[in-house]
């Protein structure tokens, strides 16, 4: 079985009110996308890389990772979804159905190599595949308006994260047939869509999604601790 990672990072990142979007804002030093990109290169398990980029995105060429060979460049689209398809795309002549496809969201680069095993190993025998989660720590309600409609068992309610690990031919089938769906945010909903399900894998806290500006220091300070 060989495994592909996907990476879409053609969003504009408005949450963040920065100059660029937020896979090329400094981490640590580094863009962020460079810090999300050696981590999944660290893991070892990749035959190779699709990273979804805005067609000329001038802050990619820019990047000190461009030039490895595992890595490969789609063009991105309108909507996550969309960036994500494209880079199946450009592994179709090299992956087949059976294969697994991890997709990972440039915008988290605090994930470990220990995540990546840790889905791998937890989903090997599954057929269809399954993704990263956080269980809710706070009470949860569903609200109308302003107005509490009922508190939700939150017993039964998790975050997804990334990455999302599954059958490189499924996936594609679910995006492709779900493309458009606005309820599409995350790889597991296109297949849900479909009638599969998914599989949940605890994931680590610190694999936060940089949106709003405050994120960047708290993955400053994930990273660091994840060093020592
Ligand atoms: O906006 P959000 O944080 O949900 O984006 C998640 C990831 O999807 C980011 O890494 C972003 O760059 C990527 N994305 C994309 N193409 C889009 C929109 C978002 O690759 N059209």
């Amino acid at each position: 079985t060989h495994y592909w990672a996907v990476v879409p990072a053609a969003g504009v990142g408005k949450r963040m009110q920065a100059d660029r979007p937020k896979q090329y804002l400094l981490l640590a030093g580094k863009p962020v996308l460079e810090q999300t990109l050696i981590r999944l290169l660290s893991a070892n398990i990749f035959s190779q890389i699709a990273v979804a980029i805005t067609p000329g995105d001038p802050y990619w060429p820019e990047l000190a990772i461009v030039n490895d060979t595992r890595i490969i460049t789609a063009p991105g689209g309108t909507e996550r979804a969309d960036s994500v398809l494209s880079g199946l795309n450009a592994l179709a002549d090299k992956a087949s159905d059976q294969d697994w496809v991890f997709v990972h969201d440039a915008a988290r680069p605090c994930l470990t190599a220990m995540d990546i095993y840790l889905l791998r190993d937890e989903l090997a025998n599954e057929p269809v595949g399954g993704i990263l989660a956080l269980p809710s720590h706070d009470t949860l309600k569903q609200v109308d308006a302003r107005s509490i409609m009922q508190t939700i068992d939150r017993n039964t309610i998790w975050r997804a994260l990334t990455p999302q690990m599954f059958r490189y031919g499924l996936l594609k089938q679910a995006l492709t047939e779900t493309a458009g769906n606005p309820a599409i945010t995350d790889e597991a909903s296109a297949l849900e869509l479909l009638g599969y399900t998914p599989k949940i894998v605890a994931g680590r806290p610190d694999n936060i999604k940089i949106t709003r500006p405050e994120d960047l220091a708290l993955a400053a300070f994930f990273l660091e601790q994840q060093a020592l």
